[in-house]
Formats: structure tokens, C-alpha cells, sequence
């Protein structure tokens, strides 16, 4: 069973993010798949980099927005996500030198930290952009 299955609890109530979100929740849960299917090294690396690669790429649209409606709790919000970006960048580096492997605690870590985030941090933010728009 999928550990990154999506459901509409996880909506912000932006769309632009609850976008980005859903496509999250599909790359982490392919990488969940490539893990318990078994399959090579190269594989897993380059399902991680995706995920990281799109990660950034949110987290970057994320801080735009928040900046964008001059958010108050932006400097907070950004240190969490340069915390699981450092902590995502060592475990990548460790894991293509063969110093790591992919486990399902760091799956069961990213799920969680993924459902911690959007419904408490990400979904003040969107509730500000909408009073703000209001
Ligand atoms: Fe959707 Fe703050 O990350």
C-alpha cells in the first residue's frame, strides 16, 4: 500500500500549491514504489533527484508567493524548508557515494514531514494569500 496516497484533507485551498503538492505526493510516491519493488541503485537515484529536484522548485514558488503577500511568518517558514532540503541534499550525496540505502523510515520521515507541513505551516499561508485577495 502507497504510504504517499493523496487525499483531500491535504488541500491548502490555494491552487497554485495544492497543485504542487498533489505532483509531490506522485513523485515521493513513486520513489515509495522503486524502494519496496526492489529496483537498482541508478533507478532509485534518479527517482530521488526528481523528487528533490521538484521539491526545490516548489518550495522556491512557495516563498515567492509568501513574499509576494508579504507573509509575517515567511522567515520561519522558509528555515523549515531549507532544513529538509539540507537534510534531503546529505542523504542524496550519502546515498550515491553507497554510504546509505533508501529505507522506509526515511519514507515514513518524508510522509510525515510532508502531512506536518502542508496541514499546519502551508495551510496559514494559504489562508493568508485568501484574506489578503479577500
Ligand atoms: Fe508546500 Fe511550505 O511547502
Amino acid at each position: 500500500m502507497s504510504l504517499f496516497k493523496w487525499n483531500d484533507g491535504f488541500l491548502v485551498g490555494n491552487p497554485e500549491i495544492d497543485a504542487q503538492h498533489k505532483r509531490l505526493f506522485q513523485l515521493a510516491d513513486q520513489l515509495h514504489d522503486a524502494m519496496t519493488a526492489g529496483k537498482a541503485k541508478e533507478t532509485l537515484s534518479q527517482t530521488l533527484a526528481s523528487l528533490i529536484g521538484y521539491t526545490r522548485v516548489h518550495f522556491a514558488s512557495e516563498e515567492r508567493l509568501m513574499q509576494k503577500h508579504a507573509y509575517p511568518d515567511y522567515a520561519v517558514h522558509k528555515a523549515e524548508h531549507d532544513k529538509l532540503t539540507a537534510k534531503v541534499l546529505d542523504f542524496q550525496k550519502d546515498f550515491n557515494a553507497g554510504r546509505s540505502v533508501m529505507t522506509i523510515d526515511l519514507m515514513q520521515f518524508l510522509k510525515n514531514w510532508l502531512a506536518n507541513h502542508i496541514g499546519q505551516t502551508d495551510k496559514k499561508v494559504a489562508a493568508h494569500i485568501k484574506q489578503k485577495a479577500a
